[in-house]
C-alpha cells in the first residue's frame, strides 16, 4: 500500500510534490478527475499508482484513501476569475470534494491530511505582511472556498483526531503550471506570450504585487509538513511562500531580459475579485516546520522560462 495519497497529481502542484516524494523514494498514489489536471503531467510519475477519480464521489476518495497514512490535498479549481464566472463549480469542486476526502480519511484511518490553503483568504486588506492571526476576509468565491476548506480541516482535527495542517500558498509558479487556460496564472501566461513573441495583457495598473512563490518551495513546505510533530503542527494554518513581494510591472521587466521579447505590456482594465498586493509573513512556518524558502523568485522564474522554452506546452 501506497504511504502518501496526493490529490489533483496530474495538476501543476499535486505532480510536483509528488514528484519529490518519488524522488526519495517514497510509495505515492495518486488521484486526478481531469478537470484541470492533464495526462502530460504524469510524465515521469511511472512510479506513483494512478487512479483516475473525481473527489466529488464519496467512493472514488474511499478508494483513494484506502491504505495510506498521509493525503497531500492539492486537487482544485485554483482561480479566482474561474469562480467568479462560476461559483457553484467551485464550490463543488473545493468544498465538496474536501469533505468528501475527510470523511473517506477518517474512515481509512488516514493519520494526517495536509490541505493547499491560499492567501487568497487573506482578502484585500490593507495590512502587510499577511500573518495567520488575521482575521480572513475572502473577497471571491475561490476564497471562501478554499477557506471552507481550511475550517473543515480544523474541525476534523478538533471532533475526530484527524491530524490536520493548512498550508496557505501565495501565488505559486514554476515548470508544469497550464499556460493555455483563460485562468492560468499570471507568470505561466506571461511566460508563453513572451516566448512566442505575443504581447502580454497586464490587469490594471501593474503596480498590483505578488510573493510569487516557486514550485520547489512549496513541495518542501509539504514535506516538512509531514514530517513535523503532530503535537506543533497539527490543526494548525501556516503561509507558504518567500516573504518577499514584487509588482506585475517589475516581473515584466525581469521576463524581458529572460525571454528576449522586445515589446510593451497591454493594459486592460483591473479584474473583479482582484486584490491589490500580497505578502507573507513567513515565520510561523519557519518555527513550526523550520521552512525557509529554498529559491528565490528570480532563480525560479529563471528555471520557469528555461522549462516553458525547452517544452513549449499548448
Ligand atoms: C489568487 C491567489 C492565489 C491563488 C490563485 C489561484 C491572491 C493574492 N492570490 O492569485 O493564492 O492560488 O488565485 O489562481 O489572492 N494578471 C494579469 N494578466 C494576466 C493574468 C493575470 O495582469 O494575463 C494579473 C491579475 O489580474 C492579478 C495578478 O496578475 O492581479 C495575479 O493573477 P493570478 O496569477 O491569476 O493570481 P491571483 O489572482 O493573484
Amino acid at each position: 500500500m501506497p504511504q502518501y495519497l496526493v490529490t489533483g497529481a496530474a495538476g501543476f502542484i499535486g505532480r510536483s510534490i509528488a514528484a519529490a516524494l518519488l524522488a526519495r523514494g517514497d510509495s505515492v498514489r495518486g488521484i486526478d478527475s481531469f478537470i484541470a489536471g492533464k495526462r502530460a503531467n504524469l510524465v515521469g510519475l511511472e512510479a506513483m499508482e494512478f487512479l483516475e477519480g473525481d473527489l466529488r464521489k464519496p467512493a472514488d476518495c474511499a478508494r483513494a484513501c484506502a491504505g495510506v497514512e498521509i493525503v497531500l490535498h492539492e486537487a482544485a479549481l485554483a482561480s479566482v476569475p474561474r469562480s467568479v464566472a462560476a461559483p457553484a463549480e467551485t464550490n463543488d469542486n473545493c468544498v465538496n470534494a474536501t469533505l468528501n476526502l475527510l470523511v473517506a480519511a477518517r474512515d481509512a484511518k488516514v493519520r494526517r491530511v495536509i490541505y493547499a490553503g491560499s492567501s487568497s483568504a487573506y482578502g484585500d486588506t490593507p495590512t502587510l505582511p499577511k500573518h495567520e492571526e488575521m482575521l480572513p476576509n475572502p473577497i471571491s468565491p475561490y476564497a471562501v472556498a478554499k477557506l471552507a476548506g481550511e475550517h473543515y480541516m480544523r474541525a476534523f482535527t478538533r471532533v475526530y483526531g484527524l491530524e490536520t495542517v493548512v498550508l496557505r500558498y501565495f501565488n505559486v509558479f514554476g515548470p508544469y503550471q497550464d499556460p493555455a487556460s483563460p485562468y492560468s496564472g499570471v507568470l505561466a501566461v506571461f511566460c508563453r506570450r513572451l516566448l512566442a513573441g505575443e504581447q502580454p495583457t497586464i490587469y490594471g495598473d501593474g503596480g498590483q504585487s505578488r510573493d510569487f512563490t516557486f514550485i520547489e518551495n512549496v513541495a518542501h513546505g509539504n514535506l516538512l509538513a509531514a514530517a513535523a510533530p503532530a503535537e506543533k503542527v497539527s490543526g494548525q494554518v501556516m503561509n507558504v511562500a518567500t516573504g518577499t513581494r514584487i509588482t506585475l510591472n517589475e516581473t515584466f521587466a525581469i521576463l524581458r531580459e529572460l525571454t528576449g521579447y522586445r515589446g510593451e505590456p497591454a493594459y486592460a482594465p483591473a479584474r473583479a475579485g482582484d486584490i491589490r498586493d500580497s505578502l507573507a509573513d513567513i515565520r510561523r512556518a519557519e518555527t513550526l516546520l523550520g521552512y525557509r524558502p529554498q529559491v528565490d523568485f528570480r532563480e525560479g522564474l529563471r528555471r520557469t522560462v528555461e522549462w516553458y522554452r525547452a517544452v513549449r506546452p499548448d
